[in-house]
């Protein structure tokens, strides 16, 4: 079956449905293709923390009601390490801009359910097998549905499948440049039923590695912890968690997280990547598709959301007006904020984990640039601005 529409999106993540729905606002027509159900993306746990622009994108779109609602506005953070604890004020060191800690499966939640009632066309379980004709002016998504192989055409592509999807590989190879940092270590990542341990998220330096604290609500909470990114959840009881948490965050004045029942674990792995350009002829790629960070930024969904917002701009104009200088422009103006999200997510990754080969002497640095970052204004308006996301783009 032959289906027609002016962008085809492959992928139904932040970046897809953002983009879909601003394209919408514009009057322009999209149809969205997700090769998983329904079920399966309202419920996959991943990030939680929005930037204000993120949370200021969605409100605009008229899908800030739950979120407002039901998100947190968090002030400020905590960085834990040596057995005491320092907040950094985003009043003081971020203009007063905050974070919103809402879970990426809610927002999901809000974006398919504001674009099917609206009539938007989102094809879930269509896995797309290849882009083709990129180079010319009626680009094809092929993809299988129901059994069926079937075909998108359209005015242009976006490619908005993530890490592994098919939209980056069908630009070549030798037409575009990777940068790649694979970490020696992930995160065990554990949703618990209990009421929150803190009122602000915690990143914790330890010499046993890295931990975070941080919630999802009054009776549920998300915490992380470092580990072999090789290595198993079923290696792990609770009480092996809970252990670990507990020699990991606890400090001289006896804070300890509380405990609950565990009810979801995982280990994700850890890297830093880009590639460039982030478009070829008439593909536009979006989100991970382009670019992943380390999550100790909380960076990669808000990367997502300003990606697509210049793209939907560069849309809006050639559909207008017939010009194309921002659509030409796309990568250059994305890649200027996702290497700035890269060099921080690097950064705080660095600053916070520990390092298989590091010496005594890595360590020394590390607890030094994090007593440089709670005591200097400077430093911590260094990680406060970026940490609730610059005006770039
Ligand atoms: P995705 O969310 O990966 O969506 C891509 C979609 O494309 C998927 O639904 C997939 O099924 C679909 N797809 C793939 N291949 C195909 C195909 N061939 N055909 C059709 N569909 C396809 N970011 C933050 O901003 N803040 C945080 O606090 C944060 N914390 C995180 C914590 C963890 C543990 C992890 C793992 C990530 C975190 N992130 C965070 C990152 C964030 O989750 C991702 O950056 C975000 O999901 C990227 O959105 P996307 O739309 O680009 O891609
Ligand atoms: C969460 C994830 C992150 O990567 C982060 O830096 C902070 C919070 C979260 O899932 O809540």
């Amino acid at each position: 079956m032959n289906h027609q529409t002016q962008i085809g999106i492959v992928g139904a993540g932040p970046a897809g449905l953002i983009l879909s729905h601003l394209l919408r606002l514009e009057g322009i027509d999209s149809v969205v293709l997700e090769s998983r159900s329904r079920e399966e993306i309202e419920s996959t746990v991943r990030a939680g923390v929005l930037e204000q622009g993120t949370v200021d994108l969605l409100v605009h779109m008229g899908l800030g009601a739950r979120m407002i609602r039901e998100g947190a506005v968090h002030h400020g953070i905590h960085l834990r390490f040596a057995g005491y604890t320092h907040r950094i004020d985003f009043a003081t060191h971020a203009d007063g801009r905050a974070i919103t800690v809402y879970a990426q499966h809610e927002v999901i939640k809000d974006l398919v359910a504001a674009r099917l009632a609206t009539g938007g066309k989102i094809l879930f379980g269509a896995k797309c097998t290849g882009v083709i004709g990129a180079d010319g002016s009626k680009p094809t998504v092929c993809f299988t549905h129901e059994g069926r192989e079937q075909t998108l055409h359209c005015d242009f592509i976006a490619g908005c499948d993530g890490y592994h999807g098919v939209a980056r590989p069908a630009i070549a190879a030798a037409g575009r440049s990777d940068y790649v940092r694979i970490y020696p270590f992930g995160w065990f990542g554990i949703l618990v039923e209990a009421p929150p341990s803190s009122d602000e998220l915690i990143y914790a330096y330890h010499e046993r590695g890295f931990a975070l604290v941080s919630t999802r609500s009054p009776v549920l909470q998300r915490m992380y912890f470092q580990c072999d990114p090789k290595d198993n959840v079923d290696n792990w009881s609770d009480d092996r968690i809970w252990a670990e948490l507990h020699t990991r965050l606890e400090t001289k004045d006896g804070w300890k997280p509380i405990t609950g029942k565990i009810i979801q674990k995982n280990i994700v792995g850890i890297r830093s990547f880009v590639t460039e350009p982030m478009q070829h002829g008439r593909l536009f790629l979006a989100g991970d598709a382009a670019h992943i960070v380390p999550p100790t930024g909380a960076k990669g969904l808000n990367l997502a959301a300003a990606d697509v917002r210049v793209l939907s701009r560069g849309l809006v104009e050639f559909y207008r007006s017939g010009r194309t200088s921002t659509l030409d422009g796309y990568s250059a103006t994305a890649l200027r904020r996702v290497w700035r999200a890269e060099h921080f997510s690097w950064w705080m990754t660095s600053m916070l984990h520990r390092f298989p080969d590091g010496d005594k002497f890595q360590q020394r640095l590390q607890l030094s640039q994090l007593d440089y970052v709670c005591s200097s204004p400077a430093a911590a308006k260094t990680l406060a601005e970026n940490y609730v996301g610059l005006a770039i783009g």
